[in-house]
This record gives structure tokens, sequence and C-alpha cells, in this order.
């Protein structure tokens, strides 16, 4: 054996026990109570948790965007990953008018072969079909084990918005190819139409970024979305939901039998639209904004309930003079925040303070993932799967600053955030690479992952 956690409590989503775990190239090979094989490597999990890595669906890396590139590297957002439990990332890299598929993702996978210190898979962002083209190419990319797609309702200037024509047919080829259609939704005509009636009156403030795409702009397109989703039996993950109407309309199909996935992030289960009125408000300022107390209460009900499917982050740092441009402007803020270092850590946290419980913690942020995305050697510690492991000490108390994190970034929205809780390894197939507040992985180590259809 390559290694043996012995005495600790395994978490699964459906239940908690005590049991050793012995992992065998980078597998987990047998579970059980004082398991006896010789191992390189013994570690003694006495009193703490044994969960499964975490998997960001959501994070965009190195991502030109804003009039900028995001602040992490794939390097630095996979290194800050794994120090905060993710031992998958995805990311959304964004294909523009005349670029292909397979083109734009051989690209990215060219640099995280060098670069990835946790394993990865990506949803391809698709903003033109190029006459169809990306209709026939998605079918390769399906074999290629890209089996989601996501659709921005939103950024016209970025060139990123696509039409109602164009994700219709995206979902009924997704569904014909069993992929799946994953779908920012806000509606850019509202919120254009109130950008520009607050800077001609002046209001340029960071508030004024949530007040031109407020609760009832992300409802709408959420409602649209849904509409056709169930009326084409098309399944839809809508990622980052962050209002309460729109999260209505989506537990109301859901309920009704459609296969229809809600995403949340930490940041709107942490903070309301109230941030936007601080000093600081431009490093809040992300896309759709956090909402008012409504809503986060509504999410926190959803993710109690079962409703809510995944949380993910949606990372995507900016430097801090990158986000001073919109100190007088907020349409010149680049929309994004860091994350992906805090999205397990903030989830067990909530579970060790009693408002989930810790299975409830790893369904959301690490079983349905791999679950509803196809990753189908993640998610649990289970005989057979990746030894993906969380090695996570309930009594560790943590206060996140931006300088115990591992991104690039120079600023933290959750600075001073103090946590019960925290994880003290983290294993990759096997490999330690984090210990105890350090990096110990090797950039390159990470693998791609070659994701599943449902059909
Ligand atoms: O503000 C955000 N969310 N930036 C990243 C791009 C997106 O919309 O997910
Ligand atoms: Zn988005
Ligand atoms: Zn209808
Ligand atoms: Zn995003």
């Amino acid at each position: 054996m390559d290694l043996l956690i012995k005495n600790g409590t395994i978490v699964t989503a459906k239940e908690s026990y005590k049991a050793d775990v012995a992992v065998n190239d980078g597998k987990i090979v047998a579970i059980g109570s004082n398991l006896d094989f010789d191992a390189d490597k013994v570690v003694d999990a006495g009193g703490k948790l044994v969960l499964p890595g975490a998997i960001d669906v959501h994070t965009h890396l190195a991502m030109p965007f804003g009039g900028t590139v995001s602040a992490d590297s794939y390097l630095a957002g996979t290194r800050a990953a794994a120090c905060g439990g993710v031992t998958t990332v995805f990311d959304y890299p964004v294909q523009h008018s005349g670029e292909t598929i397979m083109g734009l993702i051989n690209s990215k996978k060219e640099v995280l072969e060098k670069e990835a210190c946790v394993d990865y898979a990506f949803h391809c962002c698709i903003t033109d079909l190029n006459g169809g083209e990306i209709l026939d190419e998605m079918e390769t990319a399906v074999k290629e084990g890209i089996t989601s797609f996501k659709c921005f309702f939103v950024y016209k200037k970025e060139h990123m918005m696509v039409d109602d024509a164009t994700f219709v047919r995206l979902l009924l080829r997704a569904k014909e190819l069993g992929a799946k259609i994953n779908l920012h939704a806000e509606n850019p005509d509202l919120i254009d139409m109130r950008t520009e009636q607050f800077l001609k009156e002046g209001k340029t403030s960071a508030w004024y970024h949530y007040l031109s795409r407020p609760e009832f702009v992300e409802a709408e397109a959420d409602k649209r979305a849904v509409h056709w989703a169930t009326h084409l039996d098309a399944p839809l993950y809508i990622v980052h939901m962050a209002d309460k109407e729109g999260l209505e309309e989506c537990i109301k199909a859901k309920t009704e039998g459609h296969e229809l996935y809600i995403e949340t992030c930490p940041q709107y289960l942490e903070f309301t639209c109230d941030v936007y009125k601080r000093e600081d408000g431009r490093n809040f300022v992300c896309s759709p904004p956090m909402k008012g107390k409504e809503s986060q209460d509504a999410l926190w009900t959803a993710i109690k309930s079962g409703m809510i499917d995944t949380v993910a982050t949606d990372h995507c740092p900016f430097q801090s003079y990158e986000k001073d441009w919109g100190k007088d402007d907020f349409t010149k803020i680049p929309n994004g925040c860091a994350g992906i270092e805090n999205l397990y850590p903030y989830m067990l946290d909530a579970a060790n303070s009693g408002k989930i419980s810790f299975e409830r913690a790893v369904e959301l942020c690490s079983t349905n993932p791999a679950k509803i995305f196809g990753c189908d050697n993640k998610g649990s510690i289970e005989i057979g799967k990746d030894a993906d492991i969380v090695i996570y000490d309930k009594e560790k108390d943590f206060t996140i600053s931006v300088n115990n994190m591992h991104s690039d970034c120079d600023h933290t929205i959750w600075e001073g955030k103090k946590l019960h809780g925290y994880p003290v390894q983290t294993y990759l197939r096997g490999s330690l690479v984090y210990d105890n507040g350090d990096f110990v992985g090797t950039p390159g180590n990470g693998k791609y992952v070659k994701r599943s259809t449902s059909k």
C-alpha cells in the first residue's frame, strides 16, 4: 500500500463512520476497521474527519475579462484550490467567434499539463455557433470528455452573450448528446438601461452595480431559461443563483420533475448587497451581485432542504489596482472575486456550527458535482474512487486573511472571516498536496478529468 489513513471518521453524502482507508496507485482500495496493511506512509487521523476532496465546478482562471485577465494563473488557482481541500477544478474557457471548441480546449490543456496542482476539467463557454459548426463539433467535444457547455445571457460588450435562439439551439443539441447547458442568467437589456440611467444621474459607486442588476433582473432571466428548458424537456444547470424569486421558479420546476440543477456560491450565502455600500465595495463586485437578506435566507433554506444541488465559487479574482479602475464608475470594475480556497472550509464551518450536516456539506461540494458533471472516479470516499482525500480538524480555528491564502490575488473579500474547523491535509490521488498551511504539491501533477455523459 502507498498510504494508510487510520482512525478517522469517514464522511460521505449519506453517512459518517469510523474506519481506516487504504490507498494504492492513487485509488482507494480498502475501507474497514483496523486495516493492517504494510504501507509506505501511515497517517493517524484520530479525532479528525476524512472527507472526499471538493470539486469546484465554477472557476475562471487566467481568463481575459473586464479589460484585463483574471489574477490567478492555472498554477496559482489550482495551488489555492489544493490548500482549500479542492482536488478537482472546473475551468470555463470562452470560445469566441471563429474559434473551435477543441482548438480552445487543447490550448488550455497545454498550459494545465505544466501548471495544474490538482485535477481539472472544462465546461466550454459557447459565444458563437460559427454558422452551426459548433453544434456539430459538440459531439467531438463530448467524446473528449467536455460534457457541459455554458451560455451567458449577459456580457454583450465582451462578446460573450448569446441570443435566445442560440441558447435554445444549444439546449437541444446538448440534450441530444447527453450533455448539459450551464447558464448565467441575468437580463442584459435591463442592466444596460438601468446602468445608463444611473451614470447620467452621476450615480457611480459600487452600490449602483447592485442596483443596475437587482433581484428582479436575475429572476426574469432565470424564469425565461426555466421556461424553455422545461418546455423543451432539456436539462439545465443554473450557475451562481443569487435571488429568491428565480430560485423559487427553479425549485418549482425541479419539484415537477424537470432535470434542473441549481448552483450557488459561498459569497451569496455570506454577504448581502450591503457590502456595496462599504468604502471597498468595489472589491465585492461580481455578477450577479450579492442580493438582499430575503434572497440570502431563501438560499440557505434551499441548501438545507436539498433543493440547491451544488456550491461552487465562481473564482475570478482581480487585483486591487484593477478593482480601483472603477472607484468613480462602477462599470469599470472588473467583475469577480476570489473564493476557491474558501469554499470547502466555509461550508464545513457551516456544518461544524450545526447549520447543515457534514454529509450535506460533502454532498454539495463533492458528491453532487461529481455526479452531475460525470466525474465517475470522484466525489466520495469509496473503494475504487480516486484517493482525493481531505483530513479535517473540527477543532482548528482559522481566520481568513490574504496572508494565509495561496492565490496570487492581493486581497480577499473573506478577510477576517473566522472559521471553526479547517482542513489540515489534502491528498490528490494519494499524494499529499497540502499540509497544515503549506502547499506541498507539484505543478503539473494535476490530470485532466475526462467526463462521462448522462446517457
Ligand atoms: O462576476 C463574475 N461572476 N465574474 C466571472 C464571470 C461570470 O459571470 O461568471
Ligand atoms: Zn457568470
Ligand atoms: Zn409555457
Ligand atoms: Zn462564473
